[in-house]
């Protein structure tokens, strides 16, 4: 089929996610490797996005390839009460890379799917009910973890799940300043007094947030997080569905600050997406209460061995090309460019990254830092930005008044050069709107 052929039957008969159906216009695309993906008529981009924040051992590895081949010529399905070589491998490996004691994993379909689960065990767990989650936020499209999400992705879903209660933010946008450790941390322990700390189960963050910032915390502030929980007996979810699997240059970026979680959630990076599959992971203590009480939870799909497989490889390939290394080594050389960018350009109002996780904020006021599309909203020169993009081949996620820099992790310095090329064009569209 060619591209237009394939992107007017996919919008006739398939529903777009997250949109109304007449604004979408997908990229065809046919196949991808490494760093690129290619449409059928061979134009090249250059997948700066690494599709959804999780191909980050890049595109087309044969390595998981053929692990997913041979577990589909030997055995692609086993109904959730067996036990497979697949999953009995693949969770001893997670119990060696997840932090402290996370030793015991409960598997999904993906994201939402964890996070659903890992409220269900808080809840089961503690006997208490309420989960407290930000604003700036995103867990899933699933009715519990919409519920969480803080952002405007939730609005429609209202009101949800009973018992979601939020905590404060500590990054505010361009025009306020990041609050101090000190400050979010007492003014979220007022919350915890206000709402009855012997009434909520569970905190869940993202330890580094993903699609609302890449927000990094301050230090100290996911320590004192553990610190209230762990005096008001209340579980820490850590969502790295995003920020895991080397993205950060760590295998889980919760790591960067040494804490280690009640529950861990996961995703993406687990398969690099080659597979769909999602996980819980759980501390010792907390698997144990599952010895003597029934855990009420369960998925068709649940360690599905193809997702098994897929996971265990691309977990070899992290270790077998340094791929945690390489994010650490790159996410040097993307943050010179990305302050190269905000010297030259006017628009550029910040630039965050850790690793490979990173966003540019734009602005169109150097006084007011007045961001250069509203808060869940776009402008002329935001579109005009994206469509400069895709003309010139750079896949990317522009959001409101930000766009994205997640890379494969097996990007090089020559590649990363070469979409820093198209970014520092593109940016003479938004300078034109600053005053
Ligand atoms: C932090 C975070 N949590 C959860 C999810 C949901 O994962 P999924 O889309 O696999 O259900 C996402 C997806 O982007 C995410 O970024």
């Amino acid at each position: 089929m060619s591209g237009q052929e394939i992107v007017d039957l996919c919008r006739r008969h398939t529903l777009y996610e997250w949109s109304a159906q007449s604004a979408v216009d997908p990229i065809p695309v046919t196949r991808a490797k490494g760093i690129h993906f290619w449409t059928p008529e061979g134009k090249r981009f250059i997948d700066f996005n690494s599709q959804l924040m999780c191909v980050n051992i890049g595109h087309g590895d044969e390595r998981v390839v053929r692990a997913i081949a041979e577990q589909a010529a030997a055995l692609p399905y086993a109904n959730p009460f067996m036990a497979t070589e697949a999953r009995a491998r693949l969770g001893a490996k997670l119990a060696e890379i997840t932090p402290g004691d996370i030793d015991v994993f409960f598997f999904t379909n993906g994201g939402a799917e964890a996070n659903e689960n890992a409220i269900r065990i808080a809840r089961l767990v503690t006997g208490r009910q309420k989960i407290a989650a930000r604003y700036r936020s995103y867990h899933g499209g699933t009715a519990g973890s919409i519920t969480l999400t803080g952002d405007p992705r939730r609005w429609a879903a209202e009101p949800g799940m009973p018992g979601v209660i939020r905590i404060p933010d500590f990054y505010h946008g361009l025009q306020r300043p990041a609050d101090s450790v000190e400050q979010v941390l007492a003014q979220t322990e007022e919350v915890l007094q206000m709402e009855g700390p012997q009434t909520i189960a569970a905190i869940i963050v993202e330890p580094v947030t993903g699609t609302n910032g890449i927000l990094i915390p301050p230090d100290g502030y996911l320590q004192g997080l553990r610190r209230l929980c762990d005096k008001h007996g209340i579980l820490l979810i850590a969502d790295e569905v995003m920020a895991g699997f080397g993205r950060t240059g760590e295998w889980f970026s919760i790591n960067h600050w040494k804490v280690v979680p009640d529950l861990i959630s996961m995703a993406k990076g687990l398969t690099s997406a080659y597979v769909q599959l999602g996980a819980v992971g759980m501390r010792r203590h907390i698997a144990d209460h599952f010895q003597k009480n029934v855990y009420y939870g369960g998925l068709t799909y649940n360690s599905h061995p193809l997702a098994c497989a897929a996971a265990l490889a691309t977990l070899a390939v992290y270790e077998e090309d340094k791929l945690l290394e390489n994010a650490r080594r790159m996410g040097v050389v993307m943050r010179g460019l990305m302050e190269e960018m905000q010297r030259k350009h006017p628009s550029v109002g910040a630039v965050r990254n850790i690793g490979l996780f990173g966003i540019f904020e734009l602005m169109r006021n150097r006084e007011t830092r007045e961001p250069m599309a509203p808060f869940n909203s776009t402008s002329p020169e935001m579109q005009a930005l994206g469509k400069f993009f895709r003309q010139e081949g750079l896949y990317t996620f522009v959001r409101w008044n930000t766009f994205f820099t997640n890379p494969p992790l097996t990007i090089n310095e020559a590649e990363m050069r070469e979409a820093f090329g198209i970014i520092d064009r593109a940016l003479e569209i938004t300078d034109k709107a600053v005053a």
